[in-house]
C-alpha cells in the first residue's frame, strides 16, 4: 500500500498542509476490481466524476477506459479536456435550463432525461435525436436520507406510474431512446437494492416498446467501508447475481444489451486522504478540543451528513488514546471532522490524516470563510508528484476582485483605495 504514514508525513514536508493526496495505483486497482466483479462483454463503466474531478484522476480513468457521468457543462468540458471523447460520456444534470440543453447539446453528448417537462421540452427542440431515459426506481436506499436518490419523495427521474406519459412523447416526436437509467441513491446500504432497482427498470423495457434500447444503466451507489472495522460488501458475489439477471433478462429480451453503472465512491474514496496540521489544543470543561488548519468547506462530509472518515494522529501512532473534537478554523459551531473521537495521543503540530476523502471532499469544496482550498498531491507507481497547487490568498482574492463588474477601474474597494491600489500590495 503506497500510502504509508511515512509517506504522508513526508508529503506534508514537502507540500505543506492542508493537502488532499489520492493514490492513483488504488484507484487503478479498485477499477479492475469492479470491471472483474462485473463480467459483462458490453459493460460500461461511467466514472461519477462529481466524485472527485482532480484532472489526474481523470486522466487516468480515461487511460483505462471508463466512461463518463457528468452533471454539468463544467464536468462535461473537463471530462473533454482529459481527452474523453464525447461518445463516451452520459449527461445527466438536473433541472437544466434551456440554453444549458442547447450548449450541451452542441457537443454531441448523450442526453439523460428524468423529468417530463424537461423531457417534453427537448422533443420539441430536438425531435428523433437519441435519448436516455432517466427513472425513479423506486427503491429507496443510501447511506444517510440525504444521499437517497430512489422513491417518491425525491426528485429524481420520471416515475415508474409516467412511464406511459413518458412513451407518449417519445413517440409523438420520434425520440430513440437507446437507454434507460436510474440511480437509487450513494452507499446502498441493503444488498438488495440494486437488484430491485435493476427488476423495476428491467420491467419497464420489457413491458414496453424501445426498438433502439441499446443498455441499461444502473448508476452508483457502490458502498464503501468507512469504519475502521466495517467490512466492505463482496461485490464479486454481488457481480455473479447481477450478471445472471441481466443474462437471463438479455436472453428474454432476445437482445444482448449494453451493461453500465456509474461508480464515483467505490472508485476513488478509500484511495484518498486530507492531511491537516494540529494548530491548537483546548480543553473546554470536559472536551478537548483539537483545532486543525483545515475546515467544513474543505471536507464537509461530516458536517453535511455526519458521515464518519476515520482520523488518524500520524505524529504519535502509538500515543495514549484519548477523546478529542477535532475541528476546523471556521467561524461556525459545526465545522467538526469528528466529534468526541478516540485517538492517539494529540500535540500541538502533529499531522493528522483524515482517511476516505477520495470521494465528495475536494469535490464539493468551497471558499468560505475565504480560505483557499487545499493543494492536491497524487500517488503514482508509489512515487508522489503535486497535482494542483494550493490557491494562495492572493490568487483567491485576486479572482474575486477582478470578477466584479467594474474589475479594477471601480469605485475604492476600501475608503480610500482603489481596487488597483488593493492588488498592487498583495
Ligand atoms: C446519477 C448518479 N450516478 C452516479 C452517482 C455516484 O454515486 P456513488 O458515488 O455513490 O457511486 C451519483 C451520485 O449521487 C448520481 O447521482
Amino acid at each position: 500500500m503506497a500510502l504509508t504514514p511515512r509517506m504522508r508525513e513526508k508529503i506534508a514536508e514537502a507540500y505543506g498542509t492542508p493537502t488532499y493526496v489520492y493514490d492513483l495505483d488504488r484507484i487503478r486497482e479498485r477499477y479492475q476490481y469492479f470491471k472483474d466483479a462485473f463480467p459483462w462483454p458490453h459493460l460500461k463503466v461511467y466514472y461519477a466524476m462529481k466524485a472527485n474531478y482532480n484532472p489526474d484522476v481523470l486522466r487516468l480513468l480515461q487511460s483505462l477506459g471508463a466512461c463518463i457521468d457528468a452533471v454539468s457543462p463544467g464536468d462535461l468540458y473537463l471530462a473533454a479536456a482529459c481527452g474523453f471523447d464525447i461518445s463516451r460520456i452520459i449527461y445527466t444534470a438536473n433541472n437544466m435550463k434551456d440554453a444549458e440543453v442547447d450548449e450541451v447539446m452542441k457537443t454531441g453528448v448523450l442526453m439523460n432525461i428524468g423529468s417530463l417537462s424537461r423531457l417534453e421540452k427537448y422533443a420539441v427542440q430536438y425531435p428523433g435525436t437519441r435519448l436516455c431515459l432517466r427513472f425513479n426506481p423506486d427503491v429507496v436506499d443510501g447511506e444517510h436520507e440525504k444521499i437517497k436518490t430512489g422513491g417518491d419523495l425525491t426528485k429524481f427521474g420520471i416515475l415508474l406510474e409516467d412511464v406511459d406519459r413518458a412513451l407518449w412523447i417519445v413517440r409523438k416526436y420520434r425520440l430513440k431512446i437507446i437507454g434507460l437509467h436510474e440511480h437509487t441513491g450513494s452507499g446502498l446500504v441493503k444488498p438488495d437494492s440494486i437488484m430491485n432497482s435493476m427488476k423495476n427498470i428491467m420491467s419497464v423495457a420489457a413491458k414496453h416498446n424501445f426498438p433502439d434500447l441499446e443498455f441499461l444503466d444502473f448508476g452508483g451507489g457502490f458502498k464503501v467501508p468507512y469504519g475502521p472495522d466495517e467490512p466492505e460488501m463482496d461485490y464479486k458475489l454481488m457481480g455473479q447475481d447481477i450478471i445472471a439477471l441481466f443474462s437471463d433478462f438479455c436472453d428474454l429480451y432476445g437482445k444482448k444489451l449494453g451493461l453500465c453503472f456509474e461508480p464515483g465512491k467505490f472508485l476513488t474514496a478509500q484511495a484518498g486522504c486530507l492531511l491537516v496540521e494540529v494548530n491548537t489544543i483546548k480543553q473546554n470543561c470536559k472536551k478537548t478540543i483539537c483545532g486543525t488548519d483545515s475546515g467544513f468547506p474543505q471536507l464537509i462530509r461530516p458536517m453535511f451528513y455526519n458521515a464518519y472518515h476515520h482520523i488518524e494522529n500520524i505524529s504519535n501512532p502509538k500515543g495514549e488514546k484519548m477523546e478529542y473534537d477535532i475541528c476546523g478554523n471556521i467561524c461556525e459551531t459545526g465545522d467538526l471532522f469528528a466529534e468526541n473521537r478516540l485517538i492517539s495521543e494529540i500535540r500541538e503540530k502533529d499531522l493528522l490524516s483524515v482517511n476516505d476523502a477520495g470521494a465528495y471532499c475536494y469535490a464539493m469544496g468551497g471558499v468560505y470563510n475565504l480560505r483557499p482550498m487545499p493543494a492536491e498531491v497524487v500517488i503514482e507507481n508509489g512515487r508522489a508528484r503535486l497535482s494542483r497547487k494550493r490557491q494562495t490568498p492572493q490568487a483567491l482574492i485576486r479572482s474575486i476582485l477582478e470578477e466584479g463588474p467594474d474589475a479594477c477601474a471601480g469605485p475604492p474597494v476600501f475608503s480610500n483605495e482603489t481596487c488597483s491600489q488593493t492588488l498592487a500590495k498583495i
